[in-house]
């Protein structure tokens, strides 16, 4: 039998492939400290595409695809599990979309956006690593930038 590094979980969601450092914020903006379902986290484990991973398995809990939206900014690696009985029902790699609406806010304070409850909307310029423009003011924004 494949000995797991994480405990394997009966129901629930596996995000693996994150690259490790970045681990603690994909929990970050899964919120999952308000879950009650049980959550196991691990980090620098080895990994043979990253070298080193962070994998979070979420018991009780299926994804959607805002927060697969969320993941893909922060971990454009990462894979997602559904498992159900213990067995992975549906695997699938996060994918950052052309289009980002409404999930980060533009960097720039004086932005449109951020005024009259409008709704922000940025163009993905680059996926991996991630650079987004805004499509009000044209600001250019990184992966440090991001506020999600
Ligand atoms: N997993 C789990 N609980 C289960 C089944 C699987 O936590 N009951 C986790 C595994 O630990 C792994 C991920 O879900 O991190 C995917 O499982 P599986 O497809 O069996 O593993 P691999 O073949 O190693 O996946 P990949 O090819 O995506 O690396």
């Amino acid at each position: 039998m494949k000995h797991l590094d994480v405990s394997a979980i009966k129901d629930g969601s596996v995000i693996d492939h994150i690259e490790s450092k970045s681990t603690l914020k994909v929990a970050d903006i899964l919120n999952i400290q308000n879950e009650e379902q049980v959550v196991l986290v691990g980090m620098n484990l080895t990994s043979k595409f990253l070298g080193k991973k962070g994998i979070i398995k979420i018991g009780g809990k299926i994804i959607d695809q805002k927060e697969v939206n969320k993941i893909a900014l922060i971990a454009p690696n990462a894979s997602v599990n559904i498992i159900k009985d213990y067995e992975v029902i549906k695997k699938f790699k996060v994918a950052v979309p052309d289009i980002i609406e409404g999930i980060v806010k533009c960097f720039n304070p004086n932005c449109i956006s951020n005024y009259y409850n409008t709704q922000s909307k940025l163009h993905v310029v680059n996926k991996n690593p991630i650079k987004l423009q805004c499509h009000y003011c044209e600001r250019i924004m990184n992966a440090k930038d991001l506020v999600i």
